[in-house]
């Protein structure tokens, strides 16, 4: 449903209607979905594309830290399941690019812009994966945060959106339990396999939180988003659902979270989390992370090198077009 041709919103949107704007607005208040032939105002449509575009390079450059791990999974089952979950993040990254191409941008665009290092995405990537801890760390907490962040997305107002979030999320929540039971087999394992599990939880713990984004008075783009439905919940509200979801899980681990400060508000009855270090999150958009060069340049390498699929593919859709062509 993704590939058909599309007038753009933009020549929609043009005329400075304030009646079509109004009309728009209150679609959105009854919860009916917009759709790519539909009216949208112009700062919609591009609040849009930022927003589905990071989301589509995400899942591309998420393939990398995991894919490091493909070759020295521990077991063959390991590997297949492995493989499965980086060829699911793959087909993600896939729809959301269809999904943006609704909204009138093309696709070769965006990957452009991704490539020239223009385009944000999500800072996890950026780190490392040392160990094949790692792996049990990224599935349940990074696969983790990304649920609580995109089911509130299934019912984004922006319907391509919101239909490729379902299935995302269903196999999100696979890859979450996935890792989590990496993390179960090692803490249930020699001391050895435990200390391996803790020092990834000590590594991955406060970049996770980090993913939920700034914190809400400092969030740029919270306010409109949440007018258009696109956004149900703040950054603050998603970090503290993943919070009270995580605590017990690690509990259960008999893993430690690298948090002097965590403690149970028996008021509230939710957890709260000592400060977050925001100047590492900043560094690390701005380029500075440990691995956003290396990113950069396995992705830069990965499109080069797959240059002949896309000439091959080309030179077969016009030998078809010619073909239907004489035919008819
Ligand atoms: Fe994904
Ligand atoms: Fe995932």
């Amino acid at each position: 449903m993704y590939t058909q041709a599309l007038d753009t919103a933009e020549a929609q949107s043009k005329p400075a209607d304030t009646a079509a704007a109004a009309r728009f607005q209150a679609r959105i208040d009854a919860e009916q979905r917009i759709e790519p032939q539909d009216f949208m105002p112009e700062a919609y449509r591009r609040t849009l594309i930022r927003q589905i575009s990071q989301h589509a390079h995400s899942e591309i450059v998420g393939m990398l830290p995991e894919g490091n791990w493909i070759t020295r999974a521990p077991s063959l089952r390991r590997k297949a399941a492995l493989l499965a979950k980086v060829q699911d993040e793959g087909g993600h990254g896939l729809y959301l690019y269809a999904a943006a191409e609704t909204l009138g941008v093309a696709r070769e665009t965006l990957v452009d812009q991704l490539l020239a290092g223009a385009a944000k995405y999500s800072s996890i990537f950026n780190y490392p994966t040392l160990t094949w801890a790692d792996i049990g760390a990224i599935g349940w907490l990074v696969d983790g945060a990304a649920i609580m962040n995109q089911i509130p997305l299934c019912r984004c107002s922006y319907g391509p959106y919101a239909r490729a979030m379902i299935r995302i999320c269903k196999e999100e929540s696979f890859h979450q339990r996935q890792g989590f039971e990496i993390m179960l087999t090692l803490c249930r394992g020699t001391a050895a396999q435990k200390a391996m599990a803790q020092d990834a939880l000590d590594r991955w713990w406060w970049p996770v939180l980090m993913m939920f984004g700034p914190p809400d008075a400092q969030s740029r783009h919270s306010q409109h988003s949440a007018r258009w439905k696109i956004k149900r919940f703040s950054n603050d509200e998603l970090r503290q659902k993943f919070l009270d979801a995580t605590v017990p899980q690690a509990q259960f681990l008999g893993l430690t979270l690298p948090d002097p400060a965590l403690a149970f508000d028996p008021e509230t009855g939710h957890w709260r989390a000592g400060p977050i270090d925001w100047a590492e999150f900043e560094a690390v958009l701005a380029g500075n992370g440990p691995c956003n060069r290396e990113r950069l340049e396995a992705r830069r390498r990965a499109h080069d090198e797959g240059g002949w699929v896309r000439e091959a593919a080309r030179a077969h859709a016009e030998k078809r077009r010619a073909a239907k062509a004489r035919a008819a």
